[in-house]
């Protein structure tokens, strides 16, 4: 099915069965290596390696000559007979069989790559994505790429088969605020005025649910101008699906249907039903909005306990925490002062860790001694559910800050204990999400997860009573390993509450209606009740990859800065085209 019209034969293909047919393959030059008289060389291409042959005594002069010219990355096509090997490798799947070339051809030369093409490559990240497309010939990096295909493959079979309809939104459009900044692209037709690039197509997918789709899904590039991090780039993929006429329990069945059809098909694994879990009940337990299952080490709330007894940073906090780090009584005090330089950090800043150490003689041991009697380190073991051998990790001050800086210790601590493996997978369902949160900075309300999400029905007297911190919204991610794979909601469908809505977020009538009178129209005219979803497509992959970053699971990523090292893009463009975009006036001022 590979053959061509110039080779018979791929790279991966040819097997003991083969022996004694002439082959010609064609690929990139792994490795040459010349010895008294005898000329080996390995072929590579996508489907993998073939080891040539050539006997100088017995071989065409100018073959010779030529495989002696030949450099690491020349392709080449190569002509010979299939044989046995003497000296077989197990470690490939040609390793049974060689190639005696009878005819070589250079289809083309190389540079020496700047790097090695290996699995184990000496170049350092900036060097892999300026040549990226080098970068990509190795195995590690391109069959991240094939899992991708798959995981796109399977989607589209998923989707179809549950009569979802794939429909392409436009990539020019105008803001759509999902809490990152815009691109924005100037339009040389209108002068003065700007194109958005979209964040999500949210906005679009809604109006094919008034247009009477019922079910929408894309694979579509969405793109942010936020900072980026492992697993954030500026442009990224969704799959993105909206459904009509649905309970949030439809969407969450239809999309946990989604994720075991992919484990299934990429992994062979068999997820059981998926867990769930309220966000109060993970920001209470473990302190973060996407909790990493795969280990327990729940946190235990410790003011009664710890409180009153003359420890001051204790006595004043809101909020006292600890986790039960088992099994780490035997942690040097090394390892606990890293632990203590860890939560300490700017970026996590809590004040000290406090520890009790539950020892193997079954006494209690703890930086708190001095406010503690044995009796209150009995009693926090005895809540914490602390045994002989354990370390208890304590935390206190202002809630929030606490519970999120006691939650990257537990991730630490779990990843120390060798708690978090790739290989395991623990998904979740968090739902019940505030629909709103208070921006202390900016003094006032925000969507938590974009201003088309609509209240929990049962939670409407809050928004009257004005206790908009307490309104759940029907709103739900999809949590995998600690990482949010997917998140969506149930959207507002009616242009009273879409209004009031934008009322509470801030917007006086005229911007709302400037910026989404096309959604509150088209609520007038007959909008069904819906909700949808969307996962990081990129993330996804990542996760079935083992993998934390998402930049090798995308062809060409951008780097830290956003930028493209291997076109060098974000760049300047001419004066003549700035002109033309009317942009020359406001640049030329700044
Ligand atoms: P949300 O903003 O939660 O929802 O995005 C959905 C998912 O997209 C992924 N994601 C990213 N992946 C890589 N790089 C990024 N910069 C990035 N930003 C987000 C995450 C996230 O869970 N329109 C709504 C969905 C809806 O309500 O239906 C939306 O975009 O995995």
């Amino acid at each position: 099915m590979l053959q061509t019209h110039i080779r018979t034969a791929t790279c991966g293909q040819l097997r003991l069965s083969d022996i004694n047919t002439t082959v010609t393959l064609c690929g990139w030059v792994q490795n040459v290596r010349d010895k008294g008289g005898l000329i080996w060389i390995d072929l590579r291409d996508r489907y993998g390696i073939t080891q040539l042959i050539m006997n100088e005594s017995d071989a065409d002069k100018d073959v010779v000559l030529l495989a002696r010219t030949l450099g690491r990355e020349f392709v080449v096509k190569a002509t010979g007979t299939v044989i046995e090997r003497i000296a077989k490798n197990d470690k490939i799947p040609t390793g049974d069989i060689e190639v005696r070339l009878t005819a070589l051809e250079v289809l083309n030369a190389a540079k020496i790559p700047p790097f090695l093409i290996q699995d184990e490559t000496d170049g350092g990240e900036d060097l892999r994505m300026k040549y990226r497309y080098l970068d990509l010939r190795r195995n590690p990096v391109r069959r991240n790429l094939e899992l991708r295909h798959r995981v796109m493959q399977e989607t589209r079979l998923y989707m179809d088969g549950h009569g979802f309809l794939e429909v392409e939104t436009p990539v020019l459009i105008k803001s759509t605020p999902e809490g990152a900044r815009d691109f924005v692209v100037p339009s040389r037709m209108n002068p003065g005025e700007f194109y958005a690039l979209p964040q999500s197509p949210q906005t679009f997918k809604q109006l094919l649910m008034v247009s009477g789709f019922d079910r929408y899904f894309q694979i579509v590039k969405c793109f942010r101008d936020e900072d980026l991090r492992a697993d954030r780039q500026p442009e990224f993929t969704q799959i993105d699906c909206e459904m009509s006429f649905v309970t949030q329990d439809d969407i969450l069945e239809v999309f946990e249907g989604l994720t075991k059809h992919i484990f299934k098909a990429v992994k062979g694994i068999d997820l059981p039903p998926f867990r769930r879990m309220t966000y109060a009940d993970a920001m209470r337990l473990y302190g973060n909005d996407k909790p990493d299952l795969r280990f327990g080490m729940p946190f235990v709330e410790l003011n009664d306990l710890t409180q009153g007894h003359g420890f001051g940073v204790m006595d004043e906090a809101e909020l006292v925490v600890g986790i039960n780090a088992s099994g780490c009584a035997n942690y040097t005090r090394k390892q606990i002062d890293e632990l203590t330089d860890y939560v300490k950090r700017p970026q996590i800043g809590a004040k000290g860790l406090v520890w009790i150490r539950y020892q193997e003689d079954g006494t209690l041991k703890s930086s708190a001694d001095k406010f503690w009697s044995a009796e209150h380190l009995a009693a926090i073991a005895a809540r914490t559910e602390a045994k002989p051998g354990d370390l208890i990790l304590i935390l206190a001050g202002g809630a929030a800050k606490t519970r999120k800086a006691l939650s990257e210790l537990r991730l630490l601590v779990g990843a120390q204990l060798g708690l978090r493996p790739t290989d395991k997978f623990e998904v979740l369902w968090v739902l019940d999400f505030p629909l709103l949160e208070y921006g202390e900075e900016e003094n006032r309300w925000f969507a938590m997860h974009h201003p088309f999400t609509s209240p929990k029905p049962e939670d409407l007297h809050l928004i009257e009573s004005k206790d908009l911190g307490k309104v759940r919204a029907n709103a739900y991610d999809l949590v995998i390993n600690g990482v949010e794979i997917g998140g969506g909601s149930i959207r507002i469908h009616d242009r009273k509450v879409q209004e009031e809505m934008f009322g509470i977020l801030g917007f006086s009538p005229e911007e709302a209606r400037k910026q989404f009178g096309f959604l509150m129209e088209a609520f007038e005219y007959g909008a069904p009740p819906h909700g949808g979803i969307a996962f990081g497509f990129d993330r996804l992959c990542a996760m079935l990859g083992g993998q934390d970053s998402i930049r090798d699971f995308i062809a060409f990523p951008k780097n830290n800065s956003g930028r493209d090292m291997m076109i060098d893009s974000p760049s300047s463009i001419s004066q003549a085209q700035l002109t033309e975009l009317s942009l020359d006036v406001k640049l030329s001022k700044v």
